[in-house]
């Protein structure tokens, strides 16, 4: 499977007196520089998401940075820094504006920049309508099974497109030559793919769609399904957490578009061209820069449940997320309630901590969840409460790395009970704080990761019964139990780290330029061994003509 650059990184680990076992899980910047430099020789890494890696907001006391809490940004961001790439992204921080450049760029991580973010600027009107209206309630609620009604409206799609084109402007100008890779982010930019590909033809358009998607019959209710099929076909490659989704993304091609489908190659040709579809489950940093900088875990327990009050007995369950409904964080408190009632011998014993990341917050389906998940939480404490202890903490607001890391370190239990979730990497941040190789992780099998994490507590987000079940199991584990769970858990996130995510998709990506390197030569040497068939034809014409033959 590994490319001949790949395996060159792996003999020179050997040679190196490392062990073919480290090389083979060490999947690190060095790996990815290696493929790029040595299989995609001169090529330019351009990312193109709707999120940006690094929010500059206004503040009363100066700028504030902020690194928004999104899967996508902190699989991608180490991928960038990496590839000394160009990151391009709406600009969407009030302090934004003022802090690039005449070209409005800006060299990014700060304080020690090595790669390039451009910011894209969004009229209010076009970010209501291609962000808040089509993308958040059109494309996510339909590619989530959460129950919540998608909502399409004409003039969404239009400034959805409108968006989508902006950004292929910038891509354009941003490409330092013809043949850039370029790595298009997520359902904000289905027709992007298609609208790259007709103005640089020769590029390797890479995208990763990283929520779930839905079955045809589902897809089938969107107005616009046969060009949003079209716009992402426009790509080389597309790119699905799992093999469930890449299945039906491809039986929603096979049911509204003209194409042929090589299942055993898992190949899609259209239009002239052909695309792969495959599934690259995403992953984390690993080894997490972020972790040796951080207190270990006895600091980061003794200093959260002192800022939260915890007594030593009462057990910390934490979950971690934007404040979406797709998340189950009312299915969680129902589990935590039904646990409560099942047995009342935990109440006062276990608190749970539920750091929810303000998101969308100006939808609707968004406020309701908000004043819910709000409402819940205080029914609980004044029914389950006492002085001094509240079993439920929930704390709506936005967190740093470092601090999510740190809860993660304290907890005893990390809930990650999705409806439904593409990947869902807090369950992978939660294993790789974990170097003491305790803590239970309980894992919605609706979520991506469940597929991976085989030795998490798998639960039914959607059966309280089962979830109080499972709760009570995870605050009974016993440490070795706990170990014997962890630990593969570990070795999973450390063999298939983000750089292997990224690196099987820049191996493919070299695959296909090699192959369309060979095509290009044989078509030429087709063209001409045609040319000369052609003049000796005419040769024989121009004899026969002067012989009077015809
Ligand atoms: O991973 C799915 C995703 O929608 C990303 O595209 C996005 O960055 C993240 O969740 C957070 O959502 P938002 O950018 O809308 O806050």
């Amino acid at each position: 499977m590994a490319s001949e650059a790949a395996r060159k990184v792996l003999r020179e680990f050997e040679k190196n007196g490392q062990s073919v076992d480290a090389a083979l899980v060490t999947w690190s910047p060095e790996t990815l520089r290696k493929i790029l430099t040595e299989d995609l020789p001169e090529a330019q890494v351009i990312v193109v998401s709707n999120r940006e890696p690094y929010i500059h907001n206004m503040k009363d006391d100066g700028v504030e940075l902020v690194v928004p809490a999104s899967g996508l940004v902190s699989a991608l961001e180490p991928i960038t820094r990496a590839c000394s790439g160009t990151w391009i992204a709406y600009g969407g921080g009030t302090a934004d504006r003022q802090m690039v450049d005449e070209d409005d760029r800006v060299q990014v991580p700060p304080g020690n920049p090595s790669y390039t973010l451009r910011r894209v600027w969004l009229t209010e009107e076009e970010y209501q309508g291609y962000y808040l209206g089509f993308a958040n309630e059109g494309l996510w609620p339909l590619c989530h099974i959460a129950f919540t009604r998608p909502i399409f409206r004409a003039s969404d799609w239009e400034a959805y497109e409108a968006v989508n084109r902006k950004f292929a402007d910038t891509v354009v100008a941003e490409a330092r030559n013809e043949r850039p890779i370029v790595l298009v982010q997520d359902y904000h930019f289905a027709l992007l793919p298609r609208m790259i590909r007709e103005r640089l033809p020769e590029a390797i358009v890479i995208t990763f769609w990283h929520i779930p998607w839905p079955n045809s019959e589902v897809f089938s209710i969107c107005p616009w399904r046969e060009r949003i099929l079209d716009g992402l076909l426009g790509s080389s490659i597309i790119g699905f957490h799992t093999q469930f989704h890449a299945n039906n993304f491809t039986e929603s091609v096979d049911r509204f578009l003209e194409s042929r489908i090589e299942r055993a190659d898992a190949a899609i040709s259209y239009g002239g061209q052909t695309t792969l579809v495959h599934a690259y489950p995403i992953s984390i940093e690993w080894p997490a820069e972020l972790l040796a900088t951080l207190p270990d875990v006895d600091a980061s327990r003794t200093s959260l449940r002192e800022r939260f009050g915890l007594k030593a007995d009462v057990k910390l369950c934490v979950g971690v997320e934007r404040l979406d409904y797709t998340k189950g964080i009312l299915d969680r408190f129902q589990a935590l309630e039904e646990l409560f009632i099942r047995y009342p011998e935990w109440v006062g014993k276990l608190v749970l901590l539920q750091i929810a990341a303000p998101s969308r917050g100006t939808l609707p389906a968004y406020k309701q969840l908000h004043d819910e998940c709000h409402r819940y939480a205080e029914e609980l404490n004044q029914r389950y409460g006492s002085k001094g202890y509240k079993p439920v903490v929930m704390v709506a607001e936005h967190h740093s790395q470092e601090q999510v890391y740190e809860i993660y370190r304290a907890a005893d239990i990390c809930m990650v009970t999705s409806l439904h979730d593409g990947m869902n990497l807090v369950a992978k941040e939660f294993v790789a704080a974990r170097d003491d190789e305790q803590g239970v992780l309980m894992l919605s099998t609706f979520a991506g990761a469940s597929r991976e994490l085989l030795e998490a507590l798998i639960v039914n987000p959607y059966d309280p019964a089962m979830m109080s079940e499972a709760l009570l199991q995870a605050l009974t584990m016993t440490p070795e139990e706990q170990r014997q769970r962890m630990r593969p858990m570990r070795e999973m996130v450390r063999d298939n780290n983000v750089y292997r995510w990224a690196g099987s998709m820049l191996m493919d990506a070299a695959r296909l330029r090699k192959r369309s390197e060979l095509d290009r030569v044989t078509t030429n040497a087709e063209r001409s061994a045609n040319a000369n068939v052609d003049n000796v034809v005419s040769l024989v014409e121009r004899r026969r003509m002067a012989a009077g033959l015809r």
